[in-house]
């Protein structure tokens, strides 16, 4: 009888994983296609419109998830995927894991030649991810984590930041695609934070943006609206990196969660105190 797997098997697994992603980023590089004398810039990519028409995806987010999908059921028979652009069976994954997929985090980003965007794969199982693959080929970073073992950048031990005041701190957040069209939109928490960080980035990847709160670049990110292939990998590299993950009221966050408080520790109370400023949006309840 198999139980539940050993951090060794975990390991393993997360070697599996870290391969898929290479392989998916090589894809996107292709699409990136970058020049030798201006490596950092690609060329602008058609794009399809989803729900919104803010919402894109192109032909190598497909590319992508497609490959990722077929290596994942090879590898691991016994685990489920649920990917952003459709593929996979969302069903729950019983005694496997469930993993979850973002093939582009940052198409918006990557659909305009930005380097700013990366492959996030995260596996759950019991409600608690325990693996986590955030790879960003345009930038030459890949950071990855196991539940227990550590969170990692290009192969290197990665720690939260030790920032102690907001006033000291450069926070990140992003905002949904439903924007234009609804109030519940982050701004007014934009602008609380704005009052009182030292900086508030807006990248355009969530997967990224926890990495770098991961790595000690960030200090704190705060979002709503998420998806779990937006946040299933990059909240355990925050937490196996020493970080606090969280709901907007601190309540613990769920791998179906959506709105996400993510610091280095020290600062997660004062992040919490901003955002309890302004009503509880509904869709961070
Ligand atoms: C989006 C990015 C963005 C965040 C959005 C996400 P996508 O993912 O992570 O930073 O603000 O909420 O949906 O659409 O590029 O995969
Ligand atoms: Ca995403
Ligand atoms: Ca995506």
């Amino acid at each position: 009888m198999s139980g539940p797997p050993t951090p060794a098997g975990l390991d393993a697994a997360l070697e599996g994983a870290l391969t898929i992603a290479a392989e998916a980023g090589r894809i996107l590089l292709e699409g990136f296609g970058a020049s030798a004398a201006a490596p950092l810039l690609g060329r602008r990519q058609a794009f399809a419109e989803k729900g919104t028409d803010i919402d894109l995806v192109t032909e190598f987010d497909r590319r992508a998830e497609a490959h990722i999908i077929a290596r994942l059921g090879a590898l691991f028979p016994g685990d489920t995927v649920l990917a952003e652009e459709g593929g996979g069976s969302a069903a729950p994954g019983g005694a496997g894991g469930r993993w979850l997929i973002d093939p582009i985090d940052g198409t918006t980003n990557f659909s305009h030649g930005l380097p700013l965007f990366c492959v996030s794969m995260g596996r759950e199982r019991g409600g608690r991810i325990e693996l986590g693959v955030v790879h960003a080929p345009a930038l030459g970073l890949t950071f990855a984590a196991r539940r227990g073992g550590g969170a990692r950048c290009n192969g290197a031990p990665i720690s939260v930041s030790t920032t102690a005041t907001l006033g000291r701190a450069l926070c990140a957040t992003g905002f949904p695609y439903d924007r234009h069209t609804t109030y519940e939109n982050n701004f007014e928490q934009f602008v609380a934070f704005q009052r009182r960080a030292q900086g508030v980035r807006r990248l355009g990847s969530a997967a990224l943006d926890l990495c770098f709160v991961a790595a000690g670049t960030y200090d704190a990110y705060w979002e709503m609206k998420l998806k779990p292939w937006d946040m299933a990998a990059g909240t355990l590299l925050v937490e196996e990196a020493g970080g606090r993950v969280s709901g907007w009221r601190g309540e613990p966050l769920s791998p179906d969660g959506s709105a996400a408080v993510a610091s280095n520790g020290v600062l997660h109370a004062a992040m919490l105190e901003v955002l309890a400023l302004l009503p509880l949006p509904a869709a961070a309840r």
